[in-house]
């Protein structure tokens, strides 16, 4: 990751702090451990990032040759979608709330998505957008996809069985701060 991308990076959350949960991009250790993490995908499959930020994880979804290009990426602001964009030409980025993606995406896409990837910092965030996020995130569970969530926090305390899902494990990322990755299936 560039300085440049560093700096709107810190000054995104000057602007944004609770939007942004941090002030610093996820370390490179963490995206090669989430990709290492990461169920097998057909071709046909998609996977979706919420929260993608100037790409820290988004590069080791984009450039593992093992998974999938198909790759959508939600991320709100919109300073940071220019970025994305930049970066990964070949992924269709959405400069979106991820909670509004079910008015965004249609349905045959949405049933394709099978690996979902989220860095959305769910502690800062209201609740009805976190309500609404968790109720897309379930749908997709629903239908088969995985979820993998990126926290610095090891509590969330997002009500899961509310929603119909079910944490499988979190893993700790040993850094500095430590980072967390939660992992979840449906309940169904
Ligand atoms: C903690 S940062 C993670 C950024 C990046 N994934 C990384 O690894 O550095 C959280 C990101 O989630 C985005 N975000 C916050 N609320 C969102 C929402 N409702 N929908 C989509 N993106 C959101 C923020 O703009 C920010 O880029």
């Amino acid at each position: 990751m560039s300085v440049k991308e560093s700096l709107k990076f810190v000054q995104r959350w000057i602007f944004h702090p609770k939007q942004m949960g941090t002030f610093l991009p996820l370390p490179s250790k963490v995206g090669r451990i989430l990709v290492s993490s990461l169920p097998t995908l057909s071709e046909s499959d998609y996977i979706l990032e919420i929260g993608s930020g100037t790409g820290a994880l988004t590069k080791f979804l984009y450039h593992n040759p093992k998974l999938s290009k198909n790759l959508i990426c939600a991320e709100i602001d919109s300073e940071l979608c220019k970025i994305l964009n930049k970066k990964f030409p070949d992924a269709k980025i959405i400069n979106k709330s991820a909670a509004d993606l079910d008015l965004t995406l249609d349905q045959s896409l949405l049933n394709r998505i099978k690996i979902i990837v989220s860095s959305v910092p769910f502690t800062c965030i209201n609740q009805d957008s976190k309500d609404k996020i968790m109720k897309i995130c379930s749908q997709l569970l629903n239908n088969g996809a995985s979820m993998f969530h990126i926290s610095y926090n090891p509590y969330l305390n997002l009500n899961l069985s509310s929603y119909g899902i079910k944490q499988i494990y979190k893993k700790r990322i040993f850094s500095i701060p430590m980072v967390f990755l939660h992992s979840y299936m449906s309940l169904r």
